[in-house]
């Protein structure tokens, strides 16, 4: 058994620096199962005239480990209550932070606002498609390059199942479906099978367009278009309409808007050439018309087809395009006020 000088020292060295240590002490020393409680049971076996001095040297222990462990008891409660004074509860908590929406999606919406307020639809359709509704439907001959493996993915490698390379399989898929007049837009994720570089992505989004009516003119197009840059880029933005060619448009042009920038003087974001290119256009090839099953002698139509990466890094002035994929929130976060 321990003698009483040495659980004396226990007691006035036994170091009680959080709950667990206290309790701890509670269990060695005042606990009954403790050794000193049991120390008490030994009493009976000691000589009689030894007893009261014993006995009385145990009580004086079991009150210093009592007193000990109120005092250290008391001081911990001390402790909770002034951190619960430091605290202020009537402090307003802290704000969540709020979202922005991705500026892929905010641009998305821009032009789709846009477009539907002089009529347009949205429609959407499959990103897995067929050759039909992305190229042949499309007047794009046999040996087009862009069907090549080097520009499509094809699922499982069957020639017949690939991730669309442009929004324009919609104009196919709505034709199909529906007679003049048709006015839609059709947003939408487009692949391709291309190195990612700080300017090209094998996946980016875009916005296709198409008009269809009775004497539908290339000045209706030239119209709409300069509505829709005017809007997106401000009234003074002018537009140029360079000639082009695509399977699906005859005659087909690519469209600059006046750089929005320096207005038209040139700077780095033109090239110093006074425009920035920003769309394809053209007026739907009667093929495309009868493919579709309408009737290319009464009806005549429009198509765009615009790239909204391309739009979002021109807007916003950002010079990378991967940034739109790595949703590093550093970077989402400077939408926030786009978004509201
Ligand atoms: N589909 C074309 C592309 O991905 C863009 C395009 C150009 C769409 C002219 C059109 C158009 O509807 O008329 O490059």
């Amino acid at each position: 058994m321990k003698s009483i000088d040495e659980i004396r020292a226990e007691i006035e060295n036994y170091k009680i620096e959080n709950a667990e240590a206290l309790e701890q002490f509670r269990l060695n020393f005042l606990s009954k199962k403790s050794e000193l409680q049991s120390m008490f049971g030994e009493i009976k076996n000691i000589a009689p005239e030894e007893r009261k001095g014993f006995g009385q040297m145990l009580n004086e222990l079991k009150d210093k480990a009592q007193q000990r462990f109120e005092e250290q008891k008391s001081k911990m409660e001390a402790a909770i209550c002034s951190l619960n004074t430091i605290a202020d509860v009537t402090r307003p908590s802290a704000n969540i932070p709020l979202g922005s929406m991705h500026p892929i999606s905010i641009m998305m919406n821009q032009v789709r606002r846009i477009f539907e307020d002089i009529g347009f639809t949205a429609v959407t359709g499959p990103d897995i498609e067929d050759d039909w509704h992305v190229f042949t439907a499309l007047n794009f001959a046999e040996e087009h390059p862009a069907r090549d493996m080097q520009d499509t993915f094809f699922v499982e490698l069957h020639p017949d199942v690939l991730l669309r390379t442009h929004t324009s399989s919609l104009q196919v898929r709505t034709m199909e479906k529906q007679q003049p007049p048709i006015r839609v837009i059709c947003p939408g994720r487009v692949f391709r099978n291309e190195a990612i570089t700080s300017r090209a992505h094998c996946i980016f989004h875009q916005v296709e367009g198409l008009y269809v009516a009775e004497k539908v003119s290339f000045a209706d197009m030239k119209q709409t278009l300069l509505y829709f840059a005017q809007r997106m880029f401000g009234p003074d933005v002018r537009i140029r309409l360079r000639p082009s060619y695509f399977p699906f448009t005859e005659p087909s042009a690519e469209m600059d808007v006046s750089c929005y920038i320096c207005g038209g003087e040139g700077c780095n974001l033109c090239k110093h050439t006074g425009w920035v290119e920003i769309l394809g256009c053209g007026m739907v090839d009667p093929n495309v018309l009868e493919n579709c099953g309408i009737d290319s002698e009464k009806y005549s139509g429009f198509a765009f087809g615009l790239g909204i990466e391309r739009m979002t890094m021109l807007k916003y002035r950002t010079n990378d395009i991967r940034l739109y994929f790595e949703n590093d929130v550093r970077f989402l976060q400077q939408f926030k006020a786009a978004t509201l």
